[in-house]
């Protein structure tokens, strides 16, 4: 959930791990720092805040030196305090560490090391360093030192290091959370993405778990935990900085939701014999399940029906956190499908472990490339939509449904039929997002007091109700619930009032008639009805047109409305839709 850099080369570190970490931002924002080296003197800033609060508060300009390392913070031990912030030092300041992820022993490290070393913040990271520093002084060199300390460790961790007794070299380990390293001119870079150093290397190596990296300007040597030396090749770096951008727009959220059109032309460029021997398998296999989170989970419930509706075979969607309570019934002939935009959530990573360690066999379906997960499946699909920065899936969710779309007519011997149906869909979405635009921000002024929010809908567009529900909740911080139309009765029916806005997801399919009925019985009650329909009805109070598509499609044409209306009700009250508060983009703990 935070994001660590480290930078050794010939440029001074302070701007490169500046940039790194405007970059890097997206995944926490509670505080930031940096630590460099020069003249034998460890240089640090940092506060709470985000970055360019930080560097604008911190003077951080004026860190000298050419090795150093820096820390964006979604905070899990310890509040959001200057004190917690990394990079987090021995007590003579001579070791900097930052970290990314949870040290489950800490407290029992932490019981023996204060007895020695002075503590200055309440995080689980602040262990490390007085840990290096402990090797060190019984007698140890600096290498030495941090492999004995990382070998000490339990839990999740991506952490680099520097020091004043380490010849300006960076020192790196990984254990469940995900590192890269960046090969450039003169120059090297390990960080928690590839994004973080994407300006200035074309060339990555993927860290796995159990390893530590030495690096120096030049050179760099992986390792693993016994200090014995591993080789890896590099691979070539396929994102370009553009994508990486906001191109114009005011945030990566309305960028992203406008991109979908070219993002859903981009996902059907499949490998089609890799499709079509995946749909083989997922035909072979007794059960298939979903495993995803969030907006993930929400693609994955969609999955299930297209995968019944056109592909003919029953699955099931479990929410990863849930997996393991589940896993009893998982063995070889199970067929995981793993569904995550970055490849790194904690608890989809940890299902899949459980899966593997029954003999299932793991798909995945994700969008960065080089991702633990990718690395962990039998067989990977990318979404290609580029980096996602908005902490609000969007474009991700797009891509995610075309390859679900794409494997089910896969399964059912016409794919190429599938493809041309989205490629329709996706010139209907280019027009659609135009007249739109306008329209929902004027329903998102009228709606912007408004604390409650029930999404309703039914069958296949009942998932659609759930993914509306949870972008206005990131985004807006209000309460939303999306439910089944069927269910408001059973109890929710309740809480609607006189104004309580109700957003119904309702084109005219299977599910039209029915969801209608269930929308009439909130509005006599009050509701103030949102339709979200290719046809108008006397109970909206407010319609928002959508073309007519094939019912199966449907979810492609509504997930543009509800990502509009959540990105500008965001707007009207004053957030920030791209660092929404407590979220980070990627939960690499669990
Ligand atoms: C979506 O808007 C959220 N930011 C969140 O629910 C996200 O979808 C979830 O954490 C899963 O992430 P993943 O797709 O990277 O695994």
């Amino acid at each position: 959930m935070c994001g660590i850099i480290g930078y050794v080369g010939s440029k001074p570190a302070v701007d490169i791990l500046k940039d790194a970490l405007t970059r890097l931002e997206y995944r926490g924002y509670d505080s930031a720092g940096i630590a460099t080296i020069a003249d034998d003197t460890l240089h640090l800033c940092k506060d709470k805040g985000k970055v360019a609060e930080v560097i604008k508060n911190c003077n951080i300009d004026n860190l000298p030196g050419y090795t150093g390392i820096g820390h964006v913070r979604w905070a899990t031990h310890g509040g959001v305090t200057r004190d917690n912030a990394h990079p987090h030092c021995d007590a003579i300041s001579q070791i900097a560490v930052v970290h990314n992820g949870i040290i489950e022993n800490f407290e029992a490290l932490k019981s023996r090391l204060v007895k020695k070393y002075h503590f200055k913040s309440d995080t689980d990271t602040e262990v490390i360093p007085h840990l290096i520093r402990e090797q060190v002084d019984a007698g140890l060199s600096f290498e030495e030192a941090f492999f004995a300390a990382i070998r000490q460790l339990q839990g999740s961790y991506a952490l680099i290091a520097v020091s004043t007794l380490a010849d300006g070299k960076l020192f790196a380990a990984r254990k469940d959370s995900p590192m890269v390293l960046g090969l450039g001119k003169d120059a090297n870079f390990i960080g928690s993405d590839v994004l973080s150093f994407l300006p200035y290397s074309r060339e990555a190596v993927y860290i796995e778990d159990g390893e530590c990296v030495v690096m120096t300007k030049n050179t760099y040597q992986i390792y693993d935990l016994n200090h014995t030396p591993k080789k890896r090749e590099s691979v070539a770096i396929t994102w370009n900085l553009s994508e990486a951008g906001k191109d114009n727009q005011d945030h990566f959220m309305i960028k992203e939701i406008k991109e979908q059109p070219f993002v859903i032309r981009q996902a059907m460029m499949q490998d089609t014999r890799l499709l079509n021997r995946m749909a083989i398998d997922i035909l072979r296999a007794h059960q298939v399940i979903f495993v995803a989170c969030g907006t993930s989970r929400f693609a994955a419930l969609i999955g299930r029906y297209v995968f019944s509706k056109i592909g003919h075979t029953f699955s099931d969607v479990v929410m990863a956190s849930e997996f393991g309570y589940f896993s009893d019934s998982v063995d070889k002939n199970t067929m995981v499908i793993a569904i995550s935009q970055s490849g790194e959530t904690a608890d989809v990573m940890d299902g899949v472990k459980q899966a593997k360690a029954k003999g299932a066999t793991v798909y995945s379906i994700v969008n960065v490339e080089g991702s633990s997960l990718a690395r962990m499946s039998d067989k990977a699909l990318y979404l290609s939509c580029g980096p996602e920065i908005g902490v609000a899936a969007t474009k991700s969710f797009t891509a995610q449904l075309c390859l679900l779309y794409l494997l089910a007519f896969a399964m059912d011997g016409r794919l190429s039929e599938g493809k041309e149906k989205l490629l329709e869909i996706s010139s209907l979405i280019e027009k659609d997002l135009q007249t739109n635009l306008s329209e929902i921000s004027l329903i998102a002024e009228k709606l912007k007091d408004k604390r409650d929010f029930y999404f309703l809908a039914r069958g296949i567009n009942f998932a659609m109700a759930g993914e509306g529900a949870l972008k206005l909740k990131e985004v807006c911080y209000v309460h939303a619930e999306g439910m089944p139309a069927g269910e408001l009765k059973h109890g929710t029916l309740a809480l609607i009032e006189e104004g309580t806005p109700v957003i119904a997801i309702c084109p005219t399919d299977y599910t039209y008639t029915d969801t209608i009925s269930n929308i009439s019985e909130a509005m006599v009650r009050g509701a103030t009805v949102i339709g979200i329909s290719n046809a108008n009805q006397s109970i909206f109070a407010e319609w928002i047109k959508i073309p007519e598509v094939e019912m199966i499609f449907y979810p492609l044409v509504t997930v543009i409305p509800l990502q509009l209306l959540a990105y500008h009700s965001a707007i009207v009250r004053g957030f920030d839709p791209d660092k929404p508060r407590n979220l980070a983009k990627s939960v690499t703990v669990k």
